[in-house]
This record gives structure tokens, C-alpha cells and sequence, in this order.
């Protein structure tokens, strides 16, 4: 075995506080996410309300601090009103961006109750492609003004006497992309949302807006977009979104395990773009990044597989999830510990069937590779990131150079005394004998370890085989002085839960 790699930490090095709203979700009338995902009446799973009573507990296993809602591309067709009062008097609509049938039995009142269920915060998106400024600016009040005027009214009519009280809200989605319903350039978008943001805010000042950013790092009008959105819209939203997908569709497993340095490289140029805006505007606000949609997402990518087909709850996109995307996952959640001073929101697209950690048949739930690493963030960081400073043996990629071979994060939680470490090791053949280094103090124990790992990168769970890659309890690293020393297998992701 080579010499140990190294892993340096001082808790008085802090990144940032950590925002709790890293750890959010995505779920969109797409495919079978909503209908045959959360709301399932005939399966033997529901609740009174239909909602599933398994994904309800799964999702909050998953710990998921706020929820984006409904979409995605299908929100750029979206009518709100469609979706609210007696079912049996809510339209059924084609469904344009993906080509499905919407039947309108979820709305925005059954989102919230299923948030409630979830125990996290709605966070919903307002139609920029058909919809006016008028619309969204109604939606606010439908949720959040007190009765007395025509929408509140007509939500307590509906049975919601108290406001919903919904703090977040998307002006639109990939507004930048030529495939949205109502694609807009930058300009024009940054017209409009700077308009509805203002109605939306006059109805309630306490919101918070997240403008549309670019919907990938691969896009040609990135990151102009970005820049012309916020000149014109800086002083009237609180954060600006990005969305990126990954993928190894040339199977090149080494860069693909190194796609962190994408994630960075991609926070690090919109970190450029909001610095400029605000020195432009002298402007005393801030605007923080919201990666409202990551994931991976490239097998169930085929053109056909996006077609509804004009049917209800279609099976669209249901990636399945294996050891490398669970890699590349935890990297992904370091990156957002190590940039948590300007990435303040982040949604896992999507959290049910649809791209994402589970799975669902009508009577049997799946929790897929993916599951595993981005329960152990959201549930374990907390409190500050830590600047952490590795020395690790450096690999060839294709993609990115010579990258090191452990890729690593950090929080401290100074009221609890809580530190945890997050550890992917990159390295498909080496196990590599790793120390931490306390440079400011000896832990007083490690409290418990999970491993996730395997020796396929290709290896994923079933409903047959559903325990191929989970993530489990491994032996409590030991500690001597200050230097905590274990070995991680190839192909990995450790989780220390450290007592400070
Ligand atoms: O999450 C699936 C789709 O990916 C969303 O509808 C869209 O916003 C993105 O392109």
C-alpha cells in the first residue's frame, strides 16, 4: 500500500455556514413522479389522502429541507388554476412538454399537505413561458394573502382558511432553453421576471426569488445568459439558479469519477458573473446560486423515452442508478459543502421514479444507489463547511488532467460539538491508507463510520437484487494524538460521524 494520504482539518479554518436548503428535492408532473410516485390512491401503500405512506416515509429518511414544485418543463404549459378546488371539476389537459396527459388530481393543495407529511418547505415555481406576470403575481396571493381579496378567498373556499405562508419561489424554468414552452432570450426574460417579481413581492414581502440561470454548463449562451438576467433583475431576486445533469455516455469512468471539477468550475464561473453584476450596480445586495436541478441523467436520456405518448403517468426517464453515479453524487454534495459561501439552495432532480432515488412499483419501494450518499449529507452536515486541505495521490482523466484521487468535505457544528467527514475515493483498483489531521484539536471519539462501496462501477440495486449497493456501518476508525487513521476501499464514499 502507498503512503497514506492525508487529510488536514482545523475547525477554526470556516468556508461558510451551511444552508440547510443544500439537502432539497425536486418533483415534477413528469412521468410517473407525482402520479404512481407520491400520489398513488389504488396502492395498497396509500393514505387517506392517496399520498404514498412508504415514499412519504422514504422522503423523509432523505431529509429533505424544501421541495421545488411542479416542474420543470411541464411548468412552462402549467395552469395553477387547473390544479386547485373539487377534483372532479379539474380539467384533464395534454400535457405539451412531455407529452402526456394531466389529469390534474395533485395541485398545489395537495403538494403543500404532502410537504407537511414530509416535514419540508414548498418552494414553488411560477409559469414564465404561458403564463403572465398577472397569473404568478395570483398565485401568491392564492397562497399567501389573507381572505378578503378574490384568490386568498377562493383558497379558503377550497378549504385552506390560513395562508400556505410559501417562502420560495422560481420565476420560471430554463428560460434559457430553446426546448421551453415559451423560451425566451435572456433580455426579454429578464424583462419579465423582473416584473413579475415585483407583483409577486408587492403581494408578500417576505418571499424570497430565484431567478432563472442557465440550464447547463454545455449551453451556448452560457454564461452570457446569466450576466444579462441579473443586470436586469439584481436588486429584485435573492438567488439565481443553474441546472446540470451528469452523464458518462462515453463510459470513461476515470473522468467521469472526476466530475467535480466540473461542478466547480461551473459554481466558480457564476460566482465570477454575480461578483461583476454587483460591482456594476454598486450594489450593497447579494444574489446566492441556487443548483435547483443536479443529478445524474444520461441512460433513460433516448428521445423516444421522453414521450408520454399522450398516456397518464407515463414510465419516462427512470434512470437507474449504479456505484459510479453514487460517486459522483457525493462529490457533487463535497462541492456544495466547499462552496456553500455562494450556493445556498440545492434540489436533487427529481426524488421519485423520475431520475431519481426511489423507485416505485404499486405495491414496492426502491431505494437506489444514490439513495445512500445523499441521505448521509443531508442528515449528518451541519453547522459550518471546513476549509479541509488533502494530499492525495493525483490519477490521469481524459476530461480534467491529473486529479487527486480522494475528493473530500467537511462540516463542524460548534453547538453540538458534531463534525462529520465525507470521503469518495476515486481509485477503481487501490485501497488508500488515509489520516486526518486535527490541527486544532483531538476528536473525543468517532461516533460511527458508513461505507459505501463495491468492486463494479456498474453495479445497481433491483427490485430483485435490492442490497447490491447500499451504504453500511463500517468499524469505528481509530484515533491516536490527533490523527484518526482508516483505509478506504476503491470505489467508495466514507462518512465519519466525529464528536469534537
Ligand atoms: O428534470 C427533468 C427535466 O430536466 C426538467 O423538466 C427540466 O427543467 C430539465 O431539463
Amino acid at each position: 500500500m502507498s503512503a497514506p494520504a492525508r487529510i488536514y482539518l482545523d475547525t477554526n479554518r470556516v468556508i461558510s455556514p451551511i444552508s440547510p436548503l443544500l439537502f432539497s428535492g425536486f418533483a415534477e408532473h413528469m412521468g410517473r413522479a407525482i402520479y404512481e410516485g407520491i400520489y398513488e390512491p389504488a396502492s395498497p401503500h396509500a393514505d387517506e389522502s392517496g399520498l404514498r405512506k412508504d415514499v412519504l416515509a422514504a422522503l423523509r429518511e432523505l431529509n429533505f429541507r424544501a421541495m421545488r414544485y411542479p416542474g420543470g418543463n411541464f411548468l412552462s404549459g402549467y395552469r395553477w388554476l387547473d390544479g386547485v378546488g373539487p377534483r372532479d371539476q379539474r380539467p384533464r389537459r395534454r400535457d405539451l412538454a412531455w407529452q402526456s396527459i394531466e389529469t390534474n388530481q395533485f395541485g398545489t393543495n395537495e403538494f403543500i399537505e404532502f410537504c407537511k407529511k414530509v416535514n419540508t418547505e414548498p418552494m414553488l415555481a411560477v409559469n414564465m413561458g404561458t403564463g403572465t406576470i398577472q397569473d404568478a403575481a395570483n398565485l401568491v396571493e392564492y397562497c399567501n394573502a389573507p381572505v378578503g381579496t378574490q384568490y386568498a378567498d377562493l383558497r379558503a373556499a377550497h378549504g385552506y382558511q390560513a395562508p400556505h405562508g410559501v417562502k420560495y419561489w422560481c420565476i420560471g424554468n430554463e428560460m434559457d432553453g430553446p426546448w421551453q414552452i415559451g423560451h425566451l432570450e435572456a433580455d426579454a426574460y429578464g424583462a419579465k421576471a423582473r416584473e413579475a417579481a415585483k407583483m409577486m413581492r408587492w403581494h408578500d414581502q417576505s418571499i424570497k426569488l430565484v431567478l432563472c440561470g442557465s440550464s447547463s454548463i454545455n449551453m451556448p449562451t452560457f454564461p452570457k445568459w446569466d450576466r444579462v438576467a441579473l443586470e436586469r433583475c439584481w436588486d429584485v431576486v435573492d438567488y439565481h439558479s443553474l441546472h446540470y445533469y451528469a452523464e458518462n455516455v462515453e463510459d470513461d469512468t476515470p473522468s467521469y469519477l472526476a466530475s467535480s471539477a466540473a461542478f466547480e468550475s461551473y459554481l466558480d464561473t457564476l460566482t465570477g458573473v454575480l461578483r461583476y453584476v454587483k460591482a456594476r450596480q454598486r450594489s450593497n445586495h447579494d444574489v446566492y446560486l441556487s443548483w435547483d436541478e443536479w443529478n445524474v441523467w444520461y441512460k433513460a436520456r433516448a428521445h423516444s423515452d421522453m414521450q408520454g405518448g399522450w398516456t397518464e403517468a407515463p414510465h419516462l426517464i427512470e434512470e437507474v442508478y449504479n456505484l459510479e453515479d453514487a460517486l459522483v453524487v457525493a462529490q457533487w454534495m463535497n462541492v456544495f459543502l466547499r462552496k456553500s459561501d455562494v450556493l445556498k439552495i440545492a434540489c436533487l432532480a427529481q426524488v421519485v421514479n423520475v431520475i431519481a432515488p426511489i423507485l416505485t412499483t404499486r405495491d414496492a419501494l426502491l431505494k437506489q444507489s444514490i439513495y445512500y450518499p445523499f441521505m448521509l449529507f443531508s442528515r449528518l452536515a451541519s453547522g459550518a463547511a471546513l476549509d479541509v486541505a488533502v494530499k492525495a495521490p493525483l490519477y490521469q482523466t481524459t476530461k480534467y488532467g491529473e486529479m487527486p484521487l480522494l475528493d473530500v468535505s467537511a462540516s463542524y457544528d460548534e453547538a453540538t460539538g458534531a463534525s462529520a467527514v465525507f470521503i469518495v475515493n476515486r481509485s477503481q483498483t487501490e485501497s488508500l491508507p488515509v489520516e486526518l489531521v486535527w490541527q486544532d484539536r483531538a476528536p473525543k471519539s468517532i461516533r460511527a463510520a458508513h461505507q459505501l462501496s463495491g468492486t463494479d462501477p456498474k453495479a445497481a440495486n433491483s427490485f430483485a437484487n435490492p442490497n447490491q449497493v447500499v451504504a453500511v456501518k463500517i468499524a469505528e476508525p481509530a484515533t491516536s494524538g490527533n490523527t484518526t487513521s482508516l483505509v478506504v476501499p476503491p470505489l467508495s464514499f466514507t462518512a465519519l460521524e466525529v464528536a469534537l
